[in-house]
């Protein structure tokens, strides 16, 4: 375990005062250190949280300190985070007895059904009853990933997006065994972190994934029919449909493989084809073009 500066040239202190008001959630443990658990661990620690960072791969360990600290840099001068605001503590880990006792944990590990099954398993029955579990699933239905825990009540999913400190909304989806206090629970995370919650109906994708992942799906079947460029169809979606960065410069945002994995689980949850991940898009991931976390997908970077 390390305790690693957020952000060098700041102090790290949480300070009682900052998280006065925070509705009792101090400590959060964010399992997943990639694309997402490091946007939301920053968010986190520029809230004033005492952040907990998680991941089993040393490589992502290694480097999740700098990369969180280089995200709250962008966060400032997007002017999505105070200059002034107090910034809270990161601890980075390879185990979850790290971050435990937790105020509330977010899973944000790979879209793989059974390996977040798995890391679900484990930190609810570590955690116990009264700790808010969060999914940061995309499309995995949430009371599916309920049915095999110790503590169904106590897990809900909030879809954060990336970067998950510049977007402000995110889908709050309870599954049909989350309690009422989860709810709450969920709810005074989302006041910290400055989030509005959205709360939506459960099943493959929620809202947002069902519609964009087909959209960015046939974005790229469009490519790979050879009707227009990748640069063509994006610059169509901004200017003509008010697509904020196109649909293809968004697939490589969330990474290549991620986004096929997510596919894939709507796929085999809803039957629809439209879901069968589009045939360039499981070249780019085989060849390892992951979009902007391996600096080439749609673009290079
Ligand atoms: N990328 C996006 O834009 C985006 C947006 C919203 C939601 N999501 C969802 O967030 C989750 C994470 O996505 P991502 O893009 O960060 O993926 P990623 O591949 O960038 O990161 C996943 C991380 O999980 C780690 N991991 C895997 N198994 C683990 C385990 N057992 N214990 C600890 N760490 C483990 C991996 O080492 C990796 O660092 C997924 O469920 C994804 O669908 C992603």
């Amino acid at each position: 375990m390390r305790s690693v500066p957020a952000e060098a040239h700041i102090d790290q202190i949480v300070s009682e005062n900052h998280l006065a008001g925070s509705g009792g959630i101090n400590q959060l443990t964010v399992v997943g250190a990639g694309v997402m658990g490091v946007c939301i661990g920053a968010l986190g620690v520029s809230r004033g949280l005492r952040v907990t960072l998680i991941d089993n791969d040393p490589g992502k360990i290694g480097m999740a300190a700098g990369r969180v600290a280089q995200e709250i840099r962008l966060a400032k001068l997007m002017g999505a985070v105070d200059r002034d605001a107090v910034p809270g503590e990161l601890v980075t880990a390879s185990s979850l007895a790290a971050g435990l006792p937790a105020d509330a944990v977010i899973e944000a590990v790979v879209e793989i059904a059974d390996e977040k099954a798995r890391v679900l398993k484990e930190v609810s029955a570590a955690v116990g009853p009264d700790t808010l579990l969060v999914t940061n699933t995309s499309s995995i239905p949430v009371d599916e990933l309920a049915a095999g825990l110790p503590h169904p009540e106590s897990i809900l999913g909030i879809h954060f997006m990336n970067p998950a400190y510049l977007i402000p909304a995110v889908e709050v989806v309870p599954g049909a065994r989350t309690s009422e206090e989860t709810k709450a629970r969920a709810l005074s995370l989302l006041a910290v972190l400055g989030r509005k919650g959205v709360i939506v109906g459960d099943g493959p994708g929620f809202v947002t994934s069902r519609i964009s992942h087909r959209m960015i799906n046939d974005a790229i079947k469009v490519v790979e029919e050879g009707r227009a460029s990748v640069e063509d169809v994006d610059l169509l979606m901004q200017n003509c449909l008010g697509h904020a960065t196109g649909p293809l410069r968004t697939a490589d945002l969330i990474g290549l493989d991620n986004l096929a994995d997510s596919l894939r689980i709507l796929f085999e949850r809803t039957s629809d084809d439209n879901f069968q991940p589009a045939r360039l898009l499981l070249q780019k991931v085989a060849m390892g073009h992951h979009g902007r976390k391996s600096g080439r997908g749609f673009y290079t970077y």
